[in-house]
């Protein structure tokens, strides 16, 4: 079936342009100039919109079992979440365990996806132990599986927690075979004492999550991992969910040593604060408990952050959706807030929060799709496939409206969650139409797709390595 989307202006990395996109079948064929395309084919009306690649979301946990339950969102309810707000792809975790076979873990993600995804998906791998073993897997599912990219933890201690040998020894094997190591860089040990010393003064309630986990415990661990990465002879590496002024600095002064480092932050980190929410009074908090954690408003770093957005020190904006509900989730934590599970889930809104920085006149439109789409399908290994409207690039599209507005609220929202982390938000610009592979999967806010249709991406290694 051919599709033209008529009228709209197109928004690549290089900036604005009016086309005409033709869809054929799963791909794009061609871009006209306008009224240059051929009569025929079905048109899309895309005039007065924008007309971007569907975004891809590089970080999100659906249905992860973490902090003593398993994060709400499925397979299925998370991709259709995402779908309707204009992601069509996600790149999941799957997870190695200590003690556990990486490939095992792999098979397991495998397992819970299958014909549950209602667009495209691929897999980090999240190795929870560094032995010979897990080693040696990394090699065979860089070279035969499609995962290029293995996440690590600073953080946790006994549960996915890497020492610094163990991570030296990872990031080695990394520069062997060109992967990616992604850092959770948070200093897990110090934290854990932190937590105890505050839960002894009687410190229970939310707010103290994020005073336990202070910015210098992420610049800490954000630097010993960038010059580890150093010794392993400049081994790929980009940090997660970074959050704080700090910890930009740490990337930012490797990236002028021209180092291979890159970095990710989410919405929640560019918006909210931790006097407003994760301050929130009595348990409200825990709406908003995640980590790294959310930062003081009265320091700079959500201004930091949108600037590291501008200038390429932060790369990409991804979710780290790991959504739990309130009720029997998060209020396992009342009275002990090291019980609360760590998450938030934004994935049906990412497009629509960062699209408020063009409004705000913080990033331009091209610097937008380039933070939620190409840049993530570059630094993964997915492009030009995904993250681009190019003729043989697969036809993920987003048709976004500059004039309509979106209000986000639990009560509209998609994801499964019994809460918003964004209740009552009213913005600028609203998803219009989505296409994943050439099918109209969303439009007018009314889901169109079906739970299957969405296909693992095996990935190759990072376009950014020379
Ligand atoms: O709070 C968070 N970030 N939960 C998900 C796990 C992780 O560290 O990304
Ligand atoms: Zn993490
Ligand atoms: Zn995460």
């Amino acid at each position: 079936m051919t599709i033209l989307i008529k009228g709209g202006t197109v928004v690549g990395p290089s900036g604005p342009y009016s086309g005409d996109v033709l869809v054929d079948g799963e791909t794009i064929a061609a871009i006209f100039a306008p009224g240059q395309a051929p009569e025929g084919p079905e048109i899309i009306d895309a005039t007065g919109k924008y007309v971007i690649p569907g975004a891809i979301d590089a970080h999100t946990h659906m249905q992860m079992p973490f902090g003593g339950t398993e994060a709400s969102d499925t397979f299925d309810t998370g991709t259709r979440a995402a779908a309707i707000g204009g992601t069509t792809t996600i790149i999941d975790f799957a997870i190695q365990r200590y003690g556990e076979v990486v490939q095992d873990g792999l098979a397991a993600w495998h397992a819970k996806t299958a014909d549950q995804c209602h667009i495209d998906y691929g897999f980090h791998m999240i190795i929870g132990g560094v032995d010979d073993d897990s080693l040696k897997a990394m090699d065979q599912l860089v070279a035969s599986e499609g995962i290029t990219s293995f996440k690590l933890f600073m953080a946790y201690p006994g549960v996915f927690y890497s020492d610094d040998g163990q991570i030296l020894r990872a990031m080695q094997k990394a520069r062997e075979n060109g992967a990616m190591i992604m850092m959770h860089a948070e200093n897990g040990p110090a934290i854990d004492v932190l937590v105890k010393q505050a839960l002894e003064r009687g410190e229970t309630d939310p707010v103290f999550h994020g005073l336990t986990r202070p910015q210098e415990l992420e610049a800490e661990a954000t630097s010993r991992a960038i010059w580890l990465a150093a010794v392993a002879a400049d081994c790929p590496l980009y940090i997660v969910h970074l959050s704080a002024s700090k910890a930009l600095e740490q990337v930012r002064n490797a990236r002028d040593l021209g180092r291979n480092v890159f970095a990710e932050t989410c919405p929640q980190y560019l918006y909210l604060t931790l006097e407003d929410q994760l301050g929130a009074p009595g348990f409200e908090g825990a709406k908003w408990v995640c980590s790294t954690p959310l930062r003081s408003g009265k320091e700079s770093h959500r201004a930091d952050l949108w600037q590291g957005l501008r200038t390429n020190d932060l790369s990409v904006v991804s979710t780290d959706h790991c959504p739990f509900c309130m009720k029997d989730q998060k209020e396992m934590g009342i009275g002990d807030f090291s019980k609360i599970p760590n998450g938030i889930g934004s994935v049906e809104h990412r497009v629509d929060l960062l699209y408020q920085g063009v409004v705000e006149k913080k990033l331009s439109l091209a610097r937008w799709v380039e933070t939620i789409a190409t840049t993530p399908a570059r630094m993964f290994g997915m492009y030009p496939k995904k993250g681009i409207i190019a003729p043989g690039s697969d036809a993920d599209i987003v048709l976004y409206d500059p004039n309509g507005r979106t209000r986000i609220s639990v009560e509209t929202h998609h994801m499964n969650m019994d809460y918003s982390a964004w209740e009552g938000w009213e913005i600028d610009g609203k998803v219009d139409t989505v296409l994943s592979r050439g099918e109209v999967i969303a439009s007018g806010g009314e889901y169109k797709g079906r739970k299957g249709r969405g296909k693992y991406v095996p990935r190759s290694l990072s376009d950014y390595l020379v």
